[in-house]
């Protein structure tokens, strides 16, 4: 299938770990220009060259996106050495949890803040560009737990589901401009934060975390976690020309483990 993203123009937050740098590594094979935002300076320098070694032309910006600030140098620097912005992934998300009994509401600030507000605020800036060519993908990575709460799970929770509410919104807003916005919902995933979220239940049972994923993966309908790999593989089809009559959607890709249709 010719996905069309030749020469797009993408970029990815929080694209130097985890599902986000799978997601800028996957475009740019497709031959997307990615602009990779993030906080640490080496490790965006290990994803971009990485990325170059794909033949695929990236930047990077290292900015903390909990800030307006933030965000509008991300969107401007794309600007200026892309020369415009087709497609937007917005990735970044670290929520803290804890047990909903003893939960500070300063988490859940936290979440919102990192997650609901960047991926906004990263919308609004970009859409003007997107409209300018009548054409744009946002691809917005939430997760199972918006809509699957547990006790100890409420900030990645919340943030979750506004990301759903913010999809199917913002969809309306813009799909008459050419602008398909959709959601990615994964489930347990193969990153470094899997392994920090989990690491506090391993500690309390005494367990290697490794063990514990392992587990945890073979309780799911298909028998392991996901790799970061495969949800950038949907979310690149989401960014791209072939996905066509997707409007305000969200993929679960949780394994398997959500009981609700669809
Ligand atoms: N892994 C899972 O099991 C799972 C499941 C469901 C949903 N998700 C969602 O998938 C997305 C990616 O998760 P992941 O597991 O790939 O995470 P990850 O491996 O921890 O990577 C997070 C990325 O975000 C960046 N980042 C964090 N805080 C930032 C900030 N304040 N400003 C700018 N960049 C920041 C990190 O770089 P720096 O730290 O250098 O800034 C890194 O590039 C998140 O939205 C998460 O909620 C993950």
């Amino acid at each position: 299938m010719d996905l069309g993203l030749r020469g797009k123009r993408a970029i990815v937050t929080g694209g130097s770990r985890g599902i986000g740098k799978q997601c800028a590594l996957a475009l740019a094979r497709e031959g997307v220009h990615v602009c990779i935002a993030a906080r640490t300076e080496d490790i965006l320098n290990q994803t971009l060259a990485e990325l170059e070694q794909t033949g695929g032309k990236g930047h990077t910006v290292a900015v903390d996106l909990t800030t307006q600030a933030g965000c509008k140098k991300v969107v401007q620097e794309t600007i200026d050495r892309f020369g415009g912005v087709d497609i937007l992934v917005n990735n970044v998300g670290a929520a803290r949890n804890a047990d909903i009994l003893g939960l500070s509401p300063k988490l859940i600030d936290e979440a919102l803040s990192l997650k609901t507000y960047s991926y906004l605020r990263m919308s609004q800036l970009v859409i003007p560009y997107m409209r300018e060519n009548q054409w744009g993908r946002i691809v917005n990575v939430a997760g199972a737990a918006g809509t699957s709460p547990t006790r100890g799970n409420i900030p990645t929770g919340a943030a979750n589901i506004t990301i759903l509410n913010i999809t199917r919104a913002l969809s309306d807003a813009v799909a008459g401009d050419g602008i398909l916005v959709n959601t990615v919902c994964p489930g347990l995933t193969n990153t470094g934060r899997a392994r920090t979220q989990q690491s506090a239940r391993a500690k309390r049972e005494g367990r290697d975390v490794e063990e514990l994923l392992q587990e945890l993966g073979q309780e799911l309908p298909a028998g392991r976690i996901a790799e970061p790999e495969e949800v950038a593989n949907v979310v690149t089809f989401l960014a791209s020309e072939a996905c066509s009559y997707m409007f305000g959607s969200a993929l679960y890709m949780d394994g398997g483990k959500r009981r609700a249709t669809p």
